[in-house]
């Protein structure tokens, strides 16, 4: 399919519009062995060289995201800034959707991509991916509730939540969660239980996978083939 050669380089090598502009206009870009210095020629990718190396055109995209509050993890909204928002201009015409959310107010990693099967596989229990979480809290967690954590809490509507390691940090006002499902409000629902009040509630891993340190509130960078097998290969590397 033909395509303008700028969106090419930009959604190919991960990088701002502007940034391919840069690169077509320094004669860096080759279509079928010719310089082109035109960003908006229509090409195909599997013509298009960058710096000699052949600009691959990849089938599905995946985006990690430091989702910043006040965002929600949805592709569209009517009233909000989504995920999606915050990354489409530099991937036009994938369909991209968040897979997995966190609350409108929580913040932390979001992966992005328009790979169905893979956010699927990631999300199931089957496939055992641990989420990782910081959260701060308006009563200490004790002793008690990481035990029952470890049991797997049951919550006001009577349904029952896998085993989950809560370690708290400190005077307990803050603690490091591991879960392994993801249910709405999961968190929230299981500290309620025991009348315990999230303050703030951060993503710092998924997987094997942790948000840069600086990967700044409503950055985002694309992952590449190493980054994703870290997702499924957590037991390989330590969280
Ligand atoms: N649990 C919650 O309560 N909220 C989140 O955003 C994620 C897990």
């Amino acid at each position: 399919m033909n395509q303008r050669l700028d969106k090419l380089i930009s959604e190919g090598l991960g990088i701002s519009r502007r940034d391919a502009k840069k690169l077509i206009s320094k004669g860096r870009v080759h279509i079928n062995g010719e310089i082109c210095r035109d960003p908006r020629r229509k090409t195909r990718p599997q013509d298009v060289t960058v710096d000699g190396k052949a600009l691959q055109h990849e089938e599905f995209v995946y985006i990690m995201l430091n989702k910043p509050a006040g965002v929600v993890s949805a592709s569209r909204d009517k009233n909000d800034i989504t995920v999606v928002d915050l990354v489409k201009d530099d991937f036009p015409r994938r369909e991209l959707f968040p897979a997995g959310r966190l609350d409108k107010t929580s913040t932390g990693l979001v992966l992005i991509t328009d790979d169905g099967k893979f956010a699927h596989d990631i999300l199931s229990p089957k496939k055992h991916v641990p989420k990782t979480y910081f959260v701060t809290v308006d009563k200490p967690v004790d002793e008690f509730v990481v035990k029952e954590f470890e049991k797997g809490v049951t919550l006001a509507d009577g349904s029952v939540m896998k085993s989950a390691q809560i370690y708290p940090i400190g005077d307990g006002l803050s603690a490091r969660i591991v879960l392994h499902q993801g249910v709405y409000h999961q968190i929230k629902r299981m500290l309620g239980v025991y009348g315990i009040g999230v303050n703030s509630l951060h993503r710092s891993a998924i997987g094997g996978l942790e948000l840069p340190q600086n990967l700044m509130p409503g950055e985002y960078m694309k992952l590449d083939s190493r980054q994703l097998l870290k997702i499924v290969n957590h037991h390989l590397t330590k969280n």
